[in-house]
């Protein structure tokens, strides 16, 4: 048991530091308030590999481990979490989904692109009528009489880079009758004739990552895009979904980790009643608390991503400790930022610091890739063994 990062994660830490803090936190309020997609850094992290950050080189990564994954999210996420939303869609749903379960040609044509930062990708199994009960979908791919195509018809919704990513890793029923079994996966070219992106989403936090609903009318989808086999769709969905909430984990983390830095620093200037509000018990429980949460969800956060790399290869499941570390660092970031908000007071308030956008932007990781609520629900069916 060893607690200290290796070399080539502390290099990797200190120089995501570095860009993080040096390009992205000083655009990152304008962003927010426009809502605009940051495309400019987005290419500049695509060129430094943090797009493919598991992919092997010859798919146009940089060939890490989850552990340089969830370090980068970290980081990013300390500065802009908007940005980290779109990291993670890119390299822990899409990448990892067709590194995962596609063909040889599926990598070198879906992955590569997308890997190197050309292009982003998306990921599409929320519908309107389901969210939590994702088995519930609604979409429909039908196999055309030659059986060379897929004919995609229905409506996806919440999509994470929906208006921008040019390649989706989407999931519609072929057999409706087998319910979740029914699901398939497929790679779809947003560039499609019929695949129409709804308007954008005004959101209460993460606002520079563009969503949308999507909808497709007669997309053609070739049956070489088909991810996996027919029926095969919500594992692959779930167990994607894995891995993605090991990138939420990180980034509520880096959320976290910077509503916390500011409160320790606002602790030692600001003074009331004629010394620094931190000699205060009341400031010292929160940082107290706001410091042992966040060592803990990183700590659970580093332990799913080491178990996910000691299952490369196999198809045992790591969702027990992914749903864990998920849980409890968005649940930890949601706490900071509060006490953020509270420490920071009128200022915490104000839109003339970051605290209030942290506070805005925690509020999603409880909520996207499963609730808590659903968190829960996972591990205490792991746990216990009844559903
Ligand atoms: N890995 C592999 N297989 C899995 C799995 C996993 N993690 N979890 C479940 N399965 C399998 C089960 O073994 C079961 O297999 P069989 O058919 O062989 O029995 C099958 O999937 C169905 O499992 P359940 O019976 O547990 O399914 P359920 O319908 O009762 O509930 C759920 C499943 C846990 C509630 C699931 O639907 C879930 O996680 N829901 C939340 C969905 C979600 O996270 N949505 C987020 C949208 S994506 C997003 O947010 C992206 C973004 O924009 C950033």
């Amino acid at each position: 048991m060893d607690f200290k990062l290796e070399e080539e994660h502390i290099i990797l830490q200190k120089e995501v530091r570095k860009f993080a803090q040096n390009e992205i936190v000083p655009i990152a309020r304008e962003f927010d308030e426009s809502g605009n997609f940051p495309k400019e850094t987005i290419k500049k992290m695509g060129e430094m590999g943090l797009m493919g950050i598991e992919v092997p080189p010859e798919y146009g990564g940089a060939g890490m481990d989850t552990l340089a994954y969830v370090i980068v999210m970290e980081e990013i996420a300390a500065a802009d979490a908007s940005h980290s939303t779109i990291v993670s869609v890119n390299n822990s749903l899409y990448n990892y989904a067709i590194m995962r379960y596609g063909t040889e040609e599926q990598k070198k044509k879906f992955v590569t692109p997308v890997a190197t930062g050309e292009v982003s990708g998306a990921y599409a199994l929320t519908e309107p009528q389901s969210g939590s009960d994702a088995g519930n979908m609604k979409t429909r791919a039908v196999l055309s009489e030659d059986g060379e195509y897929y004919i995609l018809n229905g409506r996806k919704s919440w999509i994470t880079s929906g208006p921008v990513a040019k390649y989706f890793v989407v999931f519609a029923m072929t057999q409706p009758e087998l319910k979740h079994r029914g699901v398939t996966a497929f790679i779809v070219d947003g560039d499609s004739e019929g695949f129409i992106r709804g308007k954008k989403e005004p959101k209460l936090g993460i606002r520079a990552s563009a969503t949308c609903e999507i909808a497709f009318e007669d997309v053609k989808v070739p049956v070489e895009n088909r991810l996996g086999e027919e029926g095969q769709g919500f594992k692959i969905a779930m167990s994607v979904l894995d891995a993605g909430r090991i990138g939420i984990a990180a980034q509520s983390v880096g959320i976290a980790r910077a509503a916390y830095e500011a409160s320790v620093q606002y602790a030692k200037e600001r003074h009331a009643f004629g010394q620094p509000i931190g000699k205060f018990q009341m400031i010292q429980q929160k940082i107290a608390d706001m410091k042992t949460r966040i060592e803990a969800a990183r700590l659970l956060t580093y332990q799913a991503a080491w178990k996910k790399e000691q299952l490369k290869g196999t198809n045992q499941r790591y969702t027990l400790e992914a749903s864990m570390a998920k849980l409890f660092a968005s649940e930890t970031a949601m706490f900071v930022t509060h006490q953020a908000v509270q420490i920071h007071g009128g200022m915490g308030y104000s839109k003339e610091l970051p605290i209030e956008r942290y506070f805005r932007d925690a509020k999603i990781t409880e909520i996207y890739e499963g609730t808590s609520e659903i968190q829960r629900m996972v591990i205490s069916r792991l746990e216990t063994g009844l559903k």
